[in-house]
């Protein structure tokens, strides 16, 4: 997988990337990310990206051309038209599937704003799917770039170590994770589910399956929906409802 990141902020993207383990997968190659600074394509010659809205109002906003002009500079090297994602808080709401779909990809380019919004003529000659990480506003995309990144990354082959994996966290099956616990046995009163101490493999399966659904039910019982219970899942969870 190869991310591209186009911004006017490449070190705040290069720094939240290479801590951690993201650094880490690149580092071996697994990924690489390219950051590519809209400024160097300034039209202007006072490195200026941003102009005054038409229609007047407060803020400014990117123009299209250095914007248009730093895709292409992508564009030329992946070859073919990589999906372009635009970061705002007016897109599809990321959630796991979506980061899924994603890293199915072998190139992923991001398009982070800043100020009030991009013109609105490169977006629509340029992205290909707009994408928010939640219903606030930021400041600007990075991060919202960066949370992406990561979350894609994470399912890509190799990554994460086999004790890591993926395929057991929340979400997976959606279902929300069981509690965890290590040592001590006791910590200021507080004591660790017997079950988990008595070394009885299937008793800790069940206990932390029971969990996961407890949890789930309490928390995001929207998820259930979606959830693909068992039989002993769904008797647990009427048991449940009866109490
Ligand atoms: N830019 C500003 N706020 C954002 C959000 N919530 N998601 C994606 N991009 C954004």
């Amino acid at each position: 997988m190869n991310f591209h990141v186009l911004t006017l902020f490449p070190d705040m993207v290069r720094d939240g990337f290479q801590t951690s383990i993201t650094g880490r997968a690149a580092e071996k190659g697994l990924l690489s990310l390219e950051t590519i600074n809209i400024r160097d394509f300034s039209v202007n010659k006072h490195n200026r990206v941003d102009d005054y809205p038409y229609g007047g109002g407060a803020g400014m906003v990117m123009q299209a051309e250095p914007v248009y002009l730093a895709y292409e500079s992508v564009a030329k090297r992946t070859g073919g038209t990589p999906r372009v994602l635009y970061m705002s808080p007016q897109g599809r709401v990321f959630d796991q599937r979506m980061a899924e779909e994603l890293a199915r990809e072998d190139e992923l380019v991001f398009l982070c704003g800043h100020y009030e919004g991009i013109d609105e003529r490169v977006l629509q000659e340029i992205v290909t799917d707009e994408v928010s990480i939640g219903d606030y506003v930021l400041t600007g995309g990075e991060l919202p770039a960066l949370v992406i990144m990561d979350a894609v990354s994470r399912l890509l082959e190799g990554v994460l170590h086999n004790e890591e994996s993926a395929q057991f966290d929340s979400f997976h099956d959606n279902l929300l994770e069981y509690p965890q616990y290590s040592r001590p046995e006791e910590w200021r009163g507080r004591t660790v589910p017997p079950v988990l101490l008595s070394g009885h493999h299937a008793n800790v399966e069940r206990w932390r399956r029971e969990q996961s659904l407890i949890r789930t039910r309490e928390r995001r019982p929207d998820l259930l929906e979606h959830a693909q219970l068992t039989e002993e899942d769904k008797k647990f969870l009427a048991k449940l409802e009866e109490l």
